[in-house]
């Protein structure tokens, strides 16, 4: 049965917390996966130094982030989770397609516009070369479905470039994969600035709720969330994106639809609008916070889940290694 499911994979950058927009968005959706896939989900650490870190705190994130992933309801057990750089055949791929790739087509990526516009002073080749390290990461587990927001569609249509040319010249090397857009999935807004996705390179600290955040901290985010002139809760997306976007949040947590929150405050201020998605959004995330502590305080744990999932993911990935290596002449060892 294993071998007939469809093969997901994704990867999350440890470069900040996890935000409530990726928890929302993503992570909330990835537990109910697992029957239905066999998934992969790794700490992309390898990615995160395009731009300078502070080596301890990416040691502590990456770490915290999987002990967060499984405070989430990402099962160990049904689940393959690892840490990037724990599978060097990630590395050893991405050269190999360095060589499939056009300098031209890594000029077009518009993230890299952006994040050379952002880090002026650091331009460095990684940055470049980034869509290929993550065409590597994709390809070498042969996945069929690829989950990724709308910022990252770019990369994997340049990751199904690369499968192609490679295909084209070797025969079937690779699996095409095709992006997954899940059909639920929220995509939750800042709360100080509504028209743009909630972002931890949100410039106002008050846009942004973590995952993990202190309950007091995220209650004040709250009652500062950018609203409008009127006083209706009314779900309008174009005019009203704040007050949606709180709606949307406060959907999430409490299972509820716009119309019956609507109905639940119709003719109540804001305030105690904002109140409730506050506390209700407290609610949800303590049971994830308080188990996220727990797994962190159990290192022995977190580093058996850590070990098996890099053995798990080695596996697979040296069998496309082998296969690619040998595809372009390398002499096997
Ligand atoms: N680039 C992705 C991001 O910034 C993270 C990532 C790295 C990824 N490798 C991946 C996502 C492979 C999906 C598949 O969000």
């Amino acid at each position: 049965m294993e071998d007939q499911k469809k093969v997901m994979l994704s990867g999350i950058q440890p470069s900040g917390e996890l935000t409530l927009g990726s928890y929302l968005g993503a992570i909330r959706n990835w537990a109910e996966r697992a029957d239905q896939f066999d998934c992969y989900y790794f700490m992309a650490d390898m990615h995160t130094i395009t731009v300078r870190q502070n080596p301890a705190e990416l040691r502590r994130r990456t770490v915290s982030q999987l002990a967060a992933y499984i405070a989430c309801g990402l099962d160990p057990e049904k689940n393959t989770l690892f840490i990037q750089s724990h599978v060097p055949a990630h590395a050893q791929l991405g050269w190999v397609l360095n060589c499939y790739t056009m300098y031209g087509e890594l000029t077009r990526m518009t993230q890299f516009k952006a994040k050379s516009a952002q880090h002026a002073e650091n331009i460095n080749a990684g940055l470049f070369d980034y869509p290929v390290l993550m065409a590597a990461d994709i390809l070498i587990y042969q996945p069929d479905y690829v989950p990724v927001g709308d910022d990252q569609k770019q990369h994997v249509e340049l990751c199904r470039d690369i499968a192609e040319r490679f295909n084209g010249i070797y025969g079937p090397v690779f699996k095409v994969p095709e992006p997954y857009i899940p059909k639920v999935g929220a995509r939750i807004m800042s709360l100080s600035s509504p028209e743009d996705k909630m972002s931890k390179s949100d410039h106002d600290p008050n846009g942004c709720v973590y995952l993990l955040e202190d309950p007091a901290v995220m209650a004040k985010k709250f009652k500062r969330a950018v609203t409008d002139s009127e006083t209706s809760v009314r779900f309008d997306p174009v005019n009203k994106p704040g007050i949606s976007n709180l709606m949307q949040i406060y959907a999430c947590a409490t299972g509820r639809t716009y119309d019956e929150i609507e109905k639940e405050f119709d003719g109540m201020g804001y305030g105690a609008f904002k109140t409730a998605v506050g506390d209700a959004t407290i609610e949800m995330c303590r049971p994830i916070r308080e188990e996220t502590e727990r797994l962190l305080k159990d290192k022995a744990y977190l580093e058996q889940v850590y070990t098996a999932g890099a053995e798990k993911a080695s596996y697979i990935a040296n069998k496309t290694l082998r296969k690619v290596y040998k595809k372009v002449g390398f002499v096997p060892r």
